[in-house]
């Protein structure tokens, strides 16, 4: 599979294309930067670094983007024009984001994860569960760690989790999130706490307290690696796929007979 990479310039387009020159199946072909990248015209793991759009969508079978929400739209309009699947991991994204991709997965596969990790996607199984069968006075609240370089807070994992806790009770999760806690905690509130500092890849416990116990449930990631694995699998997978707008979910829920031991 020919593959271009939207951010190669940064951290996770670097472990992608690590992870791409070690894959038989796969062939690195293009390479996306932004406008003012220093890196723009040279060549980065076998191929010339551009801003151009185009040939890296015309010429690949797939693309992977982990760059910044401001060009998504742009990055859609491509993928809708040359007909291309698109793996999406940057995070960040707002309201208008997921109604272009709605709109842009009636014509082409997209797959969008926050967190492209295997770990993430249980743990978000797990606390639909939890949300699901614990009273409704158990407190919810999402307690995120993240690197100091990290743009957005709270981090596209924890909003994706605290969407999976209000699933599990049936709420509108923007009606109960809680951003920026001001004041006394009101009933069903889910609490959202961010620290940033350091280069913690990603650490995030959602804690569920009740008056009698605490129930903890929590993931840390140990390397970006992780998720560029994680993207690759999805790559593999979305390949073969019909046009809709997939999650990790998709991914790891095949059956237990097609995973190799
Ligand atoms: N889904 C997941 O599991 C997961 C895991 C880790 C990170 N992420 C997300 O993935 C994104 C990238 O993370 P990162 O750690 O690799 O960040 P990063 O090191 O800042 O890399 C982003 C790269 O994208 C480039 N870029 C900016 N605008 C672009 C554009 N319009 N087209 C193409 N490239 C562009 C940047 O270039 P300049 O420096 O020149 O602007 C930079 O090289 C973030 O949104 C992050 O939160 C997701």
């Amino acid at each position: 599979m020919k593959i271009s990479l939207i951010g190669i310039t940064g951290k996770m387009g670097h472990h992608l294309a690590e992870l791409i020159a070690d894959a038989p199946d796969l062939t690195l072909i293009g390479g996306v930067t932004s406008s003012t990248n220093p890196q723009r015209g040279q060549k980065l793991y076998g191929v010339e670094i551009s801003d151009v759009l185009a040939p890296a969508f015309m010429n690949a079978d797939l693309l992977i983007d982990f760059s910044t929400p401001h060009t998504l739209t742009e990055h859609l309009e491509q993928a809708i024009y040359h007909k291309k699947p698109l793996v999406i991991g940057t995070t960040g994204l707002e309201t208008s984001h997921f109604e272009a991709l709605q709109a842009a997965a009636t014509t082409i596969p997209l797959l969008q994860a926050s967190n492209t990790s295997m770990g993430i996607t249980i743990l978000s199984n797990l606390v639909k569960i939890a949300a699901r069968q614990l009273d409704l006075d158990y407190d919810i609240e999402i307690v995120e760690t993240h690197h100091r370089q990290k743009r957005d807070a709270p981090s596209g994992t924890a909003l994706s989790l605290g969407k999976a806790a209000a699933l599990g009770r049936t709420l509108n999760f923007d009606e109960v999130k809680v951003m920026d806690r001001q004041g006394k905690r009101q009933a069903g509130d889910i609490g959202f706490a961010v620290m940033r500092g350091g280069s913690v890849f990603g650490e995030h416990t959602v804690r569920f307290l009740g008056d009698d116990d605490i129930i903890e449930l929590s993931h840390t990631s140990l390397n970006r690696q992780l998720f560029a694995k994680g993207a690759i699998q999805a790559a593999r997978w979305l390949i073969n796929q019909k046009p809709g707008l997939y999650t990790m979910q998709d991914v790891f829920d095949r059956p237990l007979e097609n995973r190799r031991l």
